[in-house]
């Protein structure tokens, strides 16, 4: 299911909260990170502001093909458009110079393998400035109940995911919001980027 509309109004809180920011020091750097089919892509859209820099991380290239189609088309994607790009690959082979000041994922991270799931945390603090905010989203207790109702190998695999996200939530984690109008219910956990967020 494509997230609701409260789900990525959740996920936008850091990006809306530093737009409407009077310390703000020209443009933000915003990276998106498994836009799918543009869920929460809408909502970012319509906070971008002209000095802003917005990229796009998709590695399913029909979906990137479409939200390419939307910034041509669509009225409220052209108005950002020349400040966009939808790169299509795996945010693992993304290349890039640019810190970014907020990362939104939509990467479903409690199904990866757990190398790929520490390969892309660290990922996302490589590509995160200092002070800057990495917004992602988790089914409500997921992990806890698939523990209770699965096989050992699933309960491993949990296990080992947990050992590597809690260090980065122990250390970074700002907020967690509940957003109960998504289905399923879903966590979204915001963690900023500090000078000890380098859990090995
Ligand atoms: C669960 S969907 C989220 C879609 C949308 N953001 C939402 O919230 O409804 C996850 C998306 O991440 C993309 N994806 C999966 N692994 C990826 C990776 N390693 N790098 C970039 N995108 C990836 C998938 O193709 C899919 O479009």
């Amino acid at each position: 299911m494509p997230s609701s509309r409260f789900l990525a109004s959740a996920m936008t809180g850091p990006l809306k909260k530093l737009e409407n920011s009077n310390n703000k020091n020209g443009g933000l750097n915003i990276l998106e990170v498994g836009p799918g089919t543009g869920a929460v892509t809408k909502t970012i859209v319509k906070l971008l502001k002209p000095e802003d820099r917005f990229d796009l991380v998709e590695l399913n290239e029909n979906f990137a093909n479409l939200l390419k189609e939307r910034f041509q088309t669509d009225s409220s994607y052209q108005r950002v458009n020349s400040q966009s790009q939808v790169h299509v690959c795996p945010l693992q082979d993304f290349q890039t110079d640019v810190e970014y000041d907020i990362i939104i994922s939509g990467l479903p991270l409690n199904n990866f393998p757990a190398d790929l799931a520490k390969e892309i945390y660290e990922r996302f603090f490589q590509l995160l400035k200092p002070g800057g905010t990495l917004s992602y989203f988790e089914y409500m207790y997921i992990r806890a109940i698939k523990k209770k109702i699965s096989g050992k190998a699933t309960r491993e695999h949990l296990i080992q995911l947990e050992e590597i996200i809690y260090p980065y939530l122990d250390e970074s984690r700002i907020k967690q919001s509940w957003v109960f109008l998504n289905i399923p219910p879903a966590w979204v956990q915001h963690l900023q980027k500090n000078e000890s967020t380098a859990p090995s």
